[in-house]
């Protein structure tokens, strides 16, 4: 650590700067039966033995759907101004399309207004991976219809919350819903067809272009934002000989939603494997392409691909980085990562305007108690933090368009086929009573923002 970075504070970064957190509904909301909610597909997905960790499920979670002004306190407390969430589009439309669900939408006007009243920024994620499984049923997003219903969805959302959300993300990572839902099998709805990933792919695209004029229409605020939030690992060679692999699996980790969101078309590398499966019907691309506010950023880690793991599901050996520190997640801490990434989309896709939605990690923490009481020391994820606030500093010096940055995540929670077992809060969770206790990195968080 240099001594600029043990310093590091708000003021190192322009004013107006957006400092949050994310979540996303089925991660922390419990409450899956309550006021007409239908079933999603993680739901289901959960529910299937063997699927998750432990067998682990987000019936209950963190219980934010009924803690969420506590959780709202909490943000205002650590002193954030902004907050990145999800809404349940089957709370809002049990059956995926249809009537709305009022009590589902309340749900969301009760916490768009506790996040106005404590001067936090609300930035709603439309879809983060919770499919009403009665859209599943009819073929998901493999199913062109999917993408009207979604439109239609944003509609009904945007309509009621337009006039206060600040930040409007249509999808978070779209490559995690189709490829580990559809062809490693890893999520929901759990499936193993390159034909039904690359449809689901496209039409979750569709999906994000059929929303955005919705969302605009819709919006009264007049600086609300309109984007996607897509994931992004940093790919280099694992050795002399994986120069072309490394380029393949940037191309389908990283350019694959990345090239038609900003440049109206797929990758070259990867027509052998999509093109014999891509719906794409003529004025496609163009929709896809309508032009966004900002482009989310998701980056957690570099990888260094050295050959195949499975070449038919372009699942990749990688080497690991003797000097390196990896989290629970087995994931590369790799701060400068961020820093190239950042400032790569800046040059090479002109992006208006960037925010990292989602950055963070998890590590073993354990609850203790103190003369002050209950105290967890998470070093780790307090470095790990700092030092990717410092990557995206140093990007910002290099030109990049960065406007925000939302640490995944506020609480620890139901991280998808791991269930509970890793915890990537902020603060810390004890699902035994839903005691909320603020880590060591939340507190740092704190100082940084106070300074
Ligand atoms: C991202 C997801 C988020 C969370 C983090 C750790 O891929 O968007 O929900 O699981 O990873």
């Amino acid at each position: 650590m240099t001594e600029q970075q043990a310093g590091l504070s708000r003021t190192d970064f322009p004013d107006n700067f957006i400092w949050g957190t994310a979540t996303a509904s089925y991660q922390i909301e419990g409450a899956v039966e309550e006021d007409g909610r239908g079933p999603s597909i993680w739901d289901t997905f959960s529910h299937t033995p063997g699927k998750t960790s432990n067998g682990d499920t987000g019936d209950v979670a963190d219980n934010h759907y009924h803690l969420y002004r506590r959780d709202v306190a909490l943000m205002r407390q650590i002193g954030l101004n902004g907050y990145r969430f999800s809404i349940s589009w089957p709370r809002i439309l049990p059956e995926g399309r249809g009537q709305i669900n009022q009590k589902g939408l309340d749900f969301y006007n009760r916490l768009v207004d506790e996040l106005a009243s404590n001067n936090i920024l609300p930035f709603a994620t439309l879809y983060h991976w919770d499919l009403p499984q009665a859209l599943q049923d009819k073929g998901g997003w493999a199913n062109r219809d999917t993408a009207k219903y979604f439109a239609d969805y944003a509609d009904k959302v945007s309509r009621k919350l337009g006039d206060r959300v600040k930040g409007w993300i249509t999808l978070n990572e779209p490559w995690v819903a189709a490829v580990l839902g559809n062809l490693t099998g890893e999520h929901a709805p759990g499936l193993s067809s390159m034909e039904t990933t690359v449809r689901a792919a496209h039409h979750l695209l569709l999906g994000h272009g059929l929303a955005l004029p919705v969302l605009r229409e819709n919006s009264q605020r007049a600086d609300a934002e309109f984007g996607a939030t897509l994931s992004f690992n940093y790919v280099e060679p694992g050795d002399d000989h994986s120069e072309e692999l490394a380029i393949l699996k940037d191309a389908w980790d990283n350019r694959f939603f990345l090239d038609p969101l900003f440049k109206k078309n797929y990758p070259e590398e990867l027509a052998g494997i999509i093109n014999q499966y891509l719906p794409v019907e003529p004025g496609d691309m163009d929709i896809i392409g309508t032009p966004v506010d900002f482009l989310g950023v998701n980056y957690y880690f570099r990888t260094l691909p050295v050959a195949y793991e499975d070449k038919a599901k372009l699942t990749f050996k990688q080497r690991k980085n003797p000097g390196s520190q990896y989290t629970a997640m087995g994931w590369e801490v790799y701060p400068e990562g961020l820093r190239n990434l950042l400032v790569r989309f800046h040059k090479d896709y002109n992006v208006p305007k960037l925010y990292v939605t989602e950055n963070g990690a998890a590590f073993e923490d354990r609850l203790q108690q103190d003369q002050s009481g209950a105290v967890v020391h998470d070093p780790d994820r307090l470095n790990y933090l700092r030092d990717h606030f410092e990557a995206a500093r140093q990007a910002i010096k290099d030109g990049a368009p960065l406007a925000g940055y939302f640490v995944w995540s506020l609480l620890d929670n139901f991280e998808w086929a791991h269930g509970y077992s890793k915890r990537f809060g902020i603060v810390y969770v004890d699902y035994q009573n839903q005691q909320r206790v603020l880590k060591d990195s939340g507190k740092w968080l704190q100082q940084f923002l106070e300074k």
